[in-house]
């Protein structure tokens, strides 16, 4: 069987090799509050950029938020001198806030996401009993990706692959030669992301992973975590596909769908979801703004009670 989305990236990959193109100039940000590694990918040629799975800093005793995190992106696109043509979210992320809205209002950039955010919409309205103010089409994003979709970060080529199973809408974004994963694969010492969220899919996880593990051996690979293997004290959010086959604990080469959804859903069962889970979800399937203010003016996240 063709896949061809997944052919043009490989493509588009080894051409950025070969140098018929530039190279992404790729700078990250991790925030140890929410072990989320955020990236900044621009194109030496022409200064434009693309800020990937950005933090809203949030104190879940106050329900306060801050944007240190975000600032730090803020100062680093100016001192660059970059201009930021795509805020992209890679799933809607139950771990910690998007800060997009807040970096459109300071750089600028289209918020897109995969155009499956509108099954999450669903799942997560219902859940959350949201109103029938909370629109589940999409419209609070500028673009819905669909999977082998192309756009451009100025001259650099950019490919959007489907690659669900964490959530039914995650995307891997492919731009030059880099891969911007989201919660697919981790680091080769960690493994891979859980896929026990509503809506997830161990078995639809391992086909999408494979799919990635299909792009060249050399491809550089950057992840939306990382939570440091037992034995190692940095933080990382680097790899390739070449060392994931290799090495990654879960599914190296070798590893069967069938032993591969056994270890996940054993794995994930014992879990505690994310600390943030309540407000991170509640805000993101909004393109990251607070719910709708009630009439006196102020926001509230809701906790469903014995439902997660
Ligand atoms: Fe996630």
């Amino acid at each position: 069987m063709t896949d061809a989305p997944l052919a043009a990236a490989t493509d588009q990959i080894l051409m950025t090799e070969r140098g018929a193109g530039p190279k992404p100039v790729i700078r990250t940000f991790f925030d140890e509050a929410t072990f989320t590694a955020s990236h900044v990918v621009h194109d030496p040629d022409t200064k434009a950029a693309a800020i990937i799975d950005s933090v809203l800093d949030y104190e879940a005793a106050s329900g306060r938020t801050s944007y240190a995190s975000a600032e730090k992106i803020v100062e680093y696109v100016r001192t660059e001198g970059l201009h930021v043509e795509w805020q992209l979210e890679t799933h809607a992320h139950a771990d910690h806030l998007s800060a997009a809205p807040w970096l459109q209002e300071q750089v600028g950039g289209k918020l897109g996401i995969g155009a499956d955010i509108v099954t999450v919409q669903n799942v997560f309205g219902k859940i959350f009993n949201a109103g029938s103010e909370f629109a589940r089409d999409g419209s609070q994003f500028e673009r819905l990706f669909h999977d082998g979709d192309r756009f451009k970060v100025g001259t650099l080529d950019a490919i959007a692959l489907h690659v669900p199973g964490h959530t039914p809408a995650d995307m891997a974004f492919i731009i030059g030669d880099a891969a911007f994963i989201g919660d697919t694969l981790f680091m080769p010492d960690y493994g891979t992301a859980r896929a026990d969220f509503p809506g997830g899919d161990a078995r639809m996880l391992f086909r999408s992973i494979h799919r990635l593990l299909k792009l060249p051996e050399q491809t550089r690979l950057f992840l939306c975590h990382d939570y440091k293997a037992p034995g190692r004290d940095t933080f990382a959010w680097e790899t390739t596909v070449g060392a994931e086959r290799a090495h990654n604990v879960h599914v190296h080469d070798g590893v069967t769908e069938d032993d591969f959804v056994k270890m996940r859903t054993t794995r994930d069962a014992k879990l505690s979801l994310p600390n943030l889970i309540m407000p991170s979800v509640q805000v993101n399937i909004r393109g990251g703004h607070m719910p709708e203010p009630e009439e006196n003016g102020v926001s509230y996240i809701k906790i469903p009670i014995n439902k997660m």
